[in-house]
């Protein structure tokens, strides 16, 4: 398939801006979509707009490099793929496109319980380390089934989502009439009794029988004794259950919102970030998504504590757009513009970011 990028697409909200213009709006309305108001949708990205950096000059940048470990791991860069589900919704080759955009770049990818293709396929195509993300299903013995798959797959950490025992209210879907399209398919999970989408439908029942086997803490702990795996816990919003999660033997804590799309008007998860960090004292790495659109907000983030950051819509945006080369061309254009902020802010590595690079948040002393 030949793809033509426009030629003006030289940032990610080019991308952004070609796939409004071109995609179904159906298929727009889940991807860039959020939950009810989008008050939280919005709130991510003018909390890292109104952070200001504070750059020192004239300092030794010789041997500048974007590298940082993770586990045990080295990275080329700590920009992460985040988990999105069903990439064949805007791509023929779905998850076997994004996972090939991350190998051409060297970057990590989260794929999705909920991937269009099954996570075997996704691996034998990743020319980078992969992770799991993992919704747990009703059956405990189905979760643990998806686990063992992974890990056999070459995964190299799973990633709880816990803050989605349930869809948002997805007012943005329910005007616009998006259905899943039939030959699209959550291909990790048939045979299993999967997880619902049940607020998508006004009026669902949600009282009725689906929260009974939402995971609880005991489900996390059962989990981290089965498998030899780092497991991270996605969609941590509030400092005492960091604490928790690392408890119940989390080695990692991604501070999110799920990008906007479940629950309406809690804080950006950057707004969340420091005091979760402070919180987990040094003990595990936190990671956090939602509204990095810049180098700059991926420099804010690390400069506020995160060991690494998450990209979802964006990743979207260009497969739709430009497939492989697209998304290869998005993260290539991200990097970028880390390593500008970096070399304009005087640091050479990731770990010499901190907070006195940001303005009324320790820097300007
Ligand atoms: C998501 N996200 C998500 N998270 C997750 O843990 N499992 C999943 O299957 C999905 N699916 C999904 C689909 C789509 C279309 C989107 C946009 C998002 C949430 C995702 O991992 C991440 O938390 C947010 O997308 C981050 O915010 P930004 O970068 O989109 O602003
Ligand atoms: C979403 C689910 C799949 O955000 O996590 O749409």
């Amino acid at each position: 398939m030949t793809v033509a990028i426009p030629p003006d697409t030289v940032s990610l909200s080019d991308y952004e801006r070609h796939f409004d213009a071109t995609a179904d709006p159906a298929v727009r309305a889940y991807v860039s979509g959020y939950a009810a108001d989008g008050i939280t949708d919005r709130a991510n990205r003018t909390a890292f707009d109104r952070l200001s950096l504070l750059p020192r000059i004239l300092r030794d940048l010789s041997g500048a490099t974007s590298r940082m470990d993770l586990f045990g791991e080295t990275l080329e860069s700590p920009i992460l793929l985040a988990p999105t589900a069903f990439h064949k919704l805007v791509h023929p080759d779905g998850e076997l496109a994004t996972v090939a955009a991350a190998g051409m770049t060297k970057t990590l990818m989260v794929a999705s319980t909920q991937s269009s293709v099954c996570l075997e396929d996704i691996a034998r195509n990743a020319g980078s380390p992969l992770w799991f993300q993992l919704y747990c299903q009703p059956d405990f013995d189905d979760t643990l089934a998806l686990v063992r798959r992974a890990e056999q797959a070459g995964y190299r950490a799973i990633v709880l989502t816990a803050d989605a025992p349930i869809n948002g209210i997805r007012n943005l879907e329910q005007r616009a009439g998006f259905r899943m399209p039939e030959h699209i398919t959550a291909a990790n999970l048939s045979g299993m009794r999967g997880h619902d989408f049940v607020a998508r439908k006004p009026g669902s029942p949600i009282f009725q029988g689906i929260l009974d086997t939402a995971p609880t803490w005991r489900t996390l702990e059962r989990l981290c004794a089965q498998t030899s795996l780092p497991v991270l816990v996605k969609g941590v919003l509030h400092p005492d259950d960091a604490r928790l999660a690392l408890e119940a033997g989390a080695r990692g804590i991604v501070v999110s919102n799920h990008g906007g799309r479940v629950l309406d008007t809690v804080p950006a998860a950057i707004s969340m970030l420091p005091r979760i960090v402070e919180r987990v004292g040094g003990n595990a790495p936190v990671l956090v998504d939602g509204g990095i659109r810049r180098g700059t907000d991926v420099l804010k983030a690390i400069a506020l504590g995160a060991s690494a950051v998450l990209l979802g819509r964006p990743v979207l945006h260009a497969l739709a757009v430009g497939g492989s080369v697209g998304v290869a061309h998005l993260l290539t254009i991200l990097q970028t513009e880390l390593e500008a902020a970096m070399a304009l802010c005087g640091v050479r590595r990731i770990c010499d970011i901190d907070r006195s690079l940001l303005l009324d948040a320790g820097g300007g002393e």
